[in-house]
């Protein structure tokens, strides 16, 4: 079996350096892990875009630390080889660099073998201080959905000359403090590459184009689970809610129709059991079965 993946493999998956492309995905409880696993990822995130796909809300600010330990943990449960990042969420890093260790820790205490944080040089003395508590962190640069207010929207970030130089040097600032990769999300393409080419740990796009030394998509983007928002960069491979719509609907049909359950998905008393109730209680009717 191939071995778990460290933080410190990942630092080393650079493209240029002749690396494959890193291959991240989202996961939030242990069968998505399990499925993500044996799909032979590279990363698992248990993104706090959990707060939109699975938990329903409108953006990623409502899930706490609670939330992100108990899917963390869930994850973690599969035991996948893939390595297991937490999303540290909104206001779980911006207080102070005490209480963002405290919260990282319990991100690793719950599964995580690294947490990712959005922003750049802002968040650098939490980013410094979660490093040296020895846990490694991804940083996440472009558009940040935390700050979803502060943009203006889900917009694509760095169109201009200045955000796109912007980028570069937050980009780098996060690299040097120490992180061992760089999430780049919604940028364009040529701003992705200068980025990208800029730092010496992997980036790892999503609506960032070809250039990033990884890409990643969200669980439910990518198996079509769900329809409420279908950014640009997303390219479903599956259509897994109008099948489950599908296989539902058929299983309501056979319930209703009586095709449900059958002989065969019923269990059975041995024939002397049924002979010995029946003639103690006249419990049984005719119709029932006699087979094991
Ligand atoms: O929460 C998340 O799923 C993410 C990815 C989109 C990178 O941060």
């Amino acid at each position: 079996m191939a071995q778990p993946l460290t933080a410190p493999a990942v630092r080393a998956r650079k493209t240029r350096a002749g690396a494959e492309p890193l291959v991240m995905v989202t996961a939030y409880d242990a069968p998505g892990a399990r499925i993500a696993d044996e799909a032979g990822v590279d990363i698992i995130l248990v993104g706090d875009s959990v707060a939109m796909v699975v938990l329903g809300y409108d953006d990623t600010l409502q899930v706490t630390v609670d939330d992100m330990a108990h899917h963390v943990a869930a994850v973690a449960r599969a035991k996948p080889r893939a390595l297991v990042v937490a999303d540290l969420p909104w206001l779980s890093y911006h207080l102070g660099p005490e209480d963002a260790v405290r919260n990282a820790a319990r991100l690793v205490r719950a599964g995580a073998q690294a947490v990712k944080l959005e922003g750049g040089r802002k968040r650098l003395p939490a980013v410094s201080a979660i490093l040296d508590a020895e846990i490694p962190v991804m940083g996440h640069l472009g558009l940040t959905p935390q700050s979803v207010h502060a943009l203006g929207g889900f917009k694509v970030q760095g169109k201009e000359a200045d955000a796109a130089r912007g980028l570069v040097t937050e980009a780098t600032l996060l690299a040097e403090a120490g992180c061992f990769s760089i999430v780049v999300e919604a940028v364009p393409d040529v701003v992705a590459r200068s980025v990208t080419d800029a730092v010496g740990v992997p980036t790892i796009g999503i609506g960032a184009g070809p250039a990033c030394d990884g890409q990643v998509l969200v669980f439910h983007d990518l198996l079509g689970l769900q329809d409420r928002v279908r950014p640009k960069f997303v390219r479903q491979y599956a259509t897994l809610k109008a099948d489950a719509i599908a296989a539902i609907a058929a299983y309501a049909a056979d319930v209703r129709a009586g095709r449900f359950p059958a002989d065969a998905e019923s269990y059975h008393l041995p024939g002397e059991a049924m002979a010995a109730a029946e003639s103690a209680t006249g419990l049984y009717g005719a119709g029932a079965s006699r087979s094991a």
